[in-house]
């Protein structure tokens, strides 16, 4: 089975491909390297001897793409590649617009035209409207809050929207919040630029390119007033392609959404403290004011995974500190 996967050097992508081992595979990686490194191919490399090649092709770049797809058989796609800042996403439309759109115009117009129905797409928990007091379903509201937001909804709208004349299947997993890092301490989540992420700020600060972290604000409704997130660890949300992929080879007809989080919300304030307890690593913290938009929790209810992809979380807050800092440690 040939797996294709965009963005497969990033941080969720590398991840992936590092535990895509069973024998059947034969995995093959495009990247344009934006937020991305070469070297972790190498990495990958040693790990999975299922990995059969790299490219660096942008998926803005629709002749490249073709002209890939014309040489490979490709059976699935898993759609990783994408920019994900949502601040970023507002000061710059047109590049996420590009990049994150057209980017799969063109990937979904060339799986067209070399007949590929076979699509798992990372989607993210930022198409929700805003929700207050309880965890989120997949049939819950969508709403677009950012530019961001705005991309992976169109995406997933042009989806569902030509999932009929190219008899798709597909599953759109929407993510909370990856975290962790690889057990071997040599993969994790290594942006270029400013992180926007709580982990690779934290990361900064265990590797001392930063003094403290910066929490905003304190009196959020949640049990210490710090804004709480649903962290999921790394592991547990590759578990979910894997499962997707089983699912997308033994039956017909599959066109699912599925949330992927940990089912709790987790404060700003437990992970700091869990690095303490866990690490023994006392991470410098400073409050400031909240940030426009921020709502005080933001989690899912994951019953639909746990019962269509027959999934469970495996590890917890305990297992993100200890990878992340082994990692960032090292
Ligand atoms: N990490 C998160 O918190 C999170 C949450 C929800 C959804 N997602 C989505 O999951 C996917 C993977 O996220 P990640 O955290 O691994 O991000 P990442 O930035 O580490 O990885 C994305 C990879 O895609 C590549 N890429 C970007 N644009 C490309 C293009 N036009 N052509 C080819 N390659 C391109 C980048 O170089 C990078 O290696 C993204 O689509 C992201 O929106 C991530």
């Amino acid at each position: 089975m040939n797996i294709l996967v965009t963005g497969g050097l990033g941080y969720i992508g590398s991840h992936l491909v590092s535990k895509l081992i069973d024998k059947k595979f034969s995995i093959f990686i495009i990247d344009n390297l934006n937020n991305s490194k070469r070297s972790t191919y190498k990495i990958l490399k040693k790990i999975n001897p299922n990995i059969k090649g790299f490219k660096k092709i942008d998926l803005k770049n629709k002749k490249k793409l073709l002209n890939y797809f014309k040489k490979k058989k490709i059976d699935i796609v898993i759609h990783m590649a994408g920019l994900k800042s949502v601040s970023e996403s507002y000061s710059n439309v047109k590049k996420y617009y590009n990049n994150n759109i057209l980017g799969f115009v063109n990937l979904i117009e060339t799986m067209q035209k070399s007949k590929i129905q076979k699509l798992i797409f990372s989607s993210s928990a930022s198409v929700y409207a805003p929700k207050i007091s309880s965890a989120i379903k997949e049939d819950d509201q969508l709403q677009i809050n950012s530019i961001y937001g705005f991309t992976k909804k169109t995406i997933e709208d042009i989806i569902f929207l030509k999932s009929k004349s190219l008899r798709l299947n597909y599953i759109i997993l929407r993510y909370f919040n990856p975290a962790g890092c690889h057990q071997n301490g040599l993969l994790g989540e290594n942006p270029k630029g400013t992180p926007n992420n709580l982990y690779p700020y934290i990361g900064d600060i265990i590797k001392k390119r930063r003094k403290y972290l910066k929490v905003y604000g304190n009196d959020y409704k949640t049990k210490d007033g710090t804004g709480a997130r649903d962290y999921i660890h790394i592991d547990d949300l590759v578990d979910t392609h894997l499962k997707s992929l089983q699912r997308l080879f033994k039956y017909k007809n599959i066109q699912e959404v599925f949330n992927v989080g940990c089912g709790k919300s987790i404060t700003v304030k437990a992970v700091i403290n869990s690095f303490k307890k866990f690490c023994n690593f006392k991470i410098k913290f400073k409050y400031y004011p909240r940030r426009y938009g921020d709502l005080d929790k933001i989690y899912t209810n994951n019953n639909k995974a746990k019962k269509i992809l027959q999934w469970r979380p495996e590890k917890n807050l305990k297992d993100i500190a200890l990878s992340t800092f082994k990692y960032y440690n090292k």
